[in-house]
């Protein structure tokens, strides 16, 4: 019986862990220079968390969530994303009696019930941001400028910043009423998804990629025209924050963002590198309601999620390079020709170890001739013969497989001289 991983899953090894590794190891030192600590929550949850939280109309509670009962017939659900989570633990653990804004990022697996396609999975990885505690636009513009910073250190050059404002619940719900004006006159240009929307989650026919609901939008009132003095005021104020910076954006009017919670800013950052629809690195907003919402108290907060496959998709289709982890490049392996040297082979190869020499021994002896091949085969540099002789003599003699140049080492005076020649990182 052959098993295949299931559909939108993939399995990760060799080159793409490297990638893995890097991103999050770029993201942690940066969220950490901005003052972020981790946070780690379940990878499920109460269903109710993500269909009160995401919104109920909400295409992923609507069609993506892997939900199932438990033993005890309780609703499940696989996380679709971080931020209903995080929040959820924000409020059980009390966190916000700590100096606000609370300041939190994540990395881990998502899943959604998406139609698989390159770069768009049914389990995959994010790693995001939540501040928890302010409503300053100067938090919603250092949110964006960790998720600038973030795709800058990793690299990208061509990135470009969409970010736009959908108001607060007072004033989205007088413009959705003048937006459904608009669109129910000409709801026959508009397609099925468009009309189910409309009345229900009403500001996603923005999203629609068809062309002729595309058309019928060009025309439409938009919600960053009609906000109310403290939506504009805070909208201004972020953007000639991000001017400082010298983070340049595009206010796309047209952006709306697949979330109920979310209330004034919404960002998203774009790869005009990648030809698809999945051209999304990463995106956020603020959510000024969700926490209450959930039984805590009023804190205003913001965050940002990238997806880490999407990322890693893009930087080798660019060709940018990841670099070592800090573990020798170069891979010895120590040919042991005598079970007696045994201790000897293992005190070498500990030392070389703990000096970050990657290193492997042959565990079932064999002939020299043999495992040289084998070495050379298996894309090792150099290889440590240990017979009777350097056991004896406290010697080891390296050969390096590229030219075959060999020399002997004196194992208790010469061992920087070793790890040198190895080519030690350190
Ligand atoms: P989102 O835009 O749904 O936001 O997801 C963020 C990123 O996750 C996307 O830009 C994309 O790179 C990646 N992503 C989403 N779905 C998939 C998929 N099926 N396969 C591969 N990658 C995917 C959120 O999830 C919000 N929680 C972000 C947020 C945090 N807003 C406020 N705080």
């Amino acid at each position: 019986m052959i098993y295949n991983s299931p559909r939108g899953t993939e399995d990760y090894f060799g080159e793409e862990i490297r990638y893995r590794d890097f991103l999050a190891e770029v993201s942690k030192k940066l969220f950490k220079i901005f003052n972020y600590s981790e946070i780690i929550t379940p990878h499920f949850e109460h269903t109710e968390v993500f269909s009160r939280g995401i919104g109920e109309n909400s295409e992923i509670v609507q069609k993506e969530m892997f939900t199932f009962f438990d033993k005890k017939n309780r609703s499940l659900t696989l996380r679709p994303e971080g931020t209903a989570s995080v929040v959820r633990a924000i409020v059980e653990n009390k966190l916000y009696s700590e100096n606000l804004p609370l300041k939190l990022f994540y990395i881990g697996s998502m899943f959604r019930y998406e139609r698989p396609q390159k770069g768009r999975m049914r389990e995959f990885c994010q790693i995001g941001v939540e501040s928890a505690g302010s409503d300053s636009p100067a938090i919603d513009t250092e949110v964006i400028w960790l998720l600038y910073e973030l795709f800058r250190k990793l690299g990208f050059k061509n990135l470009t910043l969409y970010i736009n404002n959908i108001g607060c619940p007072e004033c989205r719900v007088e413009y959705v009423k003048m937006l459904e004006g608009q669109l129910l006159p000409v709801k026959d240009r508009l397609c099925d998804d468009c009309n189910a929307r409309l009345g229900k989650n009403t500001l996603r026919v923005f999203d629609c990629k068809v062309k002729t609901c595309r058309e019928v939008l060009k025309d439409v009132v938009k919600i960053s025209d009609n906000l109310c003095k403290k939506c504009l005021k805070h909208f201004n104020e972020v953007v000639s924050l991000l001017d400082v910076l010298g983070i340049d954006y595009i206010h796309n009017k047209n952006l709306v963002r697949g979330f109920d919670y979310y209330t004034r800013t919404i960002f998203e950052i774009i790869s005009s590198d990648i030809d698809s629809a999945q051209n999304a690195l990463g995106g956020g907003g603020r959510y000024d309601n969700l926490i209450k919402e959930f039984g805590g108290p009023e804190l205003s907060s913001v965050g940002f999620a990238i997806g880490l496959e999407r990322t890693i998709l893009l930087m080798r289709q660019l060709g940018i390079k990841v670099p070592d982890s800090g573990v020798s490049s170069d891979k010895t392996y120590i040919i042991n020709m005598d079970p007696s040297c045994g201790r000897y082979v293992f005190e070498i190869m500990g030392y070389l170890r703990n000096h970050g020499i990657c290193c492997d021994i042959n565990f079932n002896i064999k002939s020299v001739g043999k495992e040289i091949k084998l070495a050379q085969d298996k894309g090792y540099d150099n290889v440590i013969i240990i017979g009777e002789d350097e056991y004896r003599k406290k010697s080891i003699k390296i050969k390096k497989l590229k030219n075959y140049s060999q020399e002997e080492f004196d194992w208790e005076s010469e061992k920087e001289k070793i790890l040198n020649f190895l080519g030690s990182m350190e």
